[in-house]
């Protein structure tokens, strides 16, 4: 299950998302907005950040004008790591490396092309584990506030 959000500005292009992933069979769920009145972002971030965390949602995608301030908020969940992307390479090397579990999208900087490609390589890609999951580690220490060595 992929846990969607987006605030007023990324709602057209997450529509369209969930409606590319869906006709591939991929079940979602929309943690919203749900219309495009003006609201604020780190609703969204959250709300899909706690299901990622919990483990009620594999993963997660979200979207604003940038993609920043979503992101932003959503990695400020323990054992969120969001990313923003605007090209396909960062999107699949941010599985394979750094094990991300939000992906966020830029609906004023991406168009859906290039954002349906964004998602299926962040999808299709698979984290590498090895000296990758060392630095997850690191980061997961800096979440508790931990020394590193
Ligand atoms: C809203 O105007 C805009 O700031 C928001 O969508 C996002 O781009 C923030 O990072």
């Amino acid at each position: 299950m992929i846990a969607f959000g987006s605030d007023h500005v990324g709602l057209e292009l997450k529509n369209k998302i969930m409606v590319y992933l869906g006709s591939k069979g991929i079940a979602y769920r929309d943690f919203g907005c749900y219309n495009d009145i003006r609201t604020d972002y780190p609703e969204y971030g959250y709300a899909v950040a706690q299901s990622v965390s919990r483990g009620e949602c594999e993963l997660g995608i979200l979207f604003c004008g940038t993609g920043v301030g979503i992101s932003l908020a959503a990695n400020k969940v323990i054992g969120i790591r969001a990313v923003v992307c605007s090209e396909p390479y960062t999107a699949r090397l941010s599985r394979q490396h750094n094990n991300t579990n939000i992906l966020a999208i830029g609906s004023r900087v991406v168009g859906l092309d290039l954002a349906k490609m964004i998602v299926d390589s962040w999808l299709d890609a698979k984290f590498e584990g090895g000296r990758h999951q060392v630095r997850i580690d690191m980061i997961e220490k800096i979440e508790k506030n931990c020394p590193l060595s």
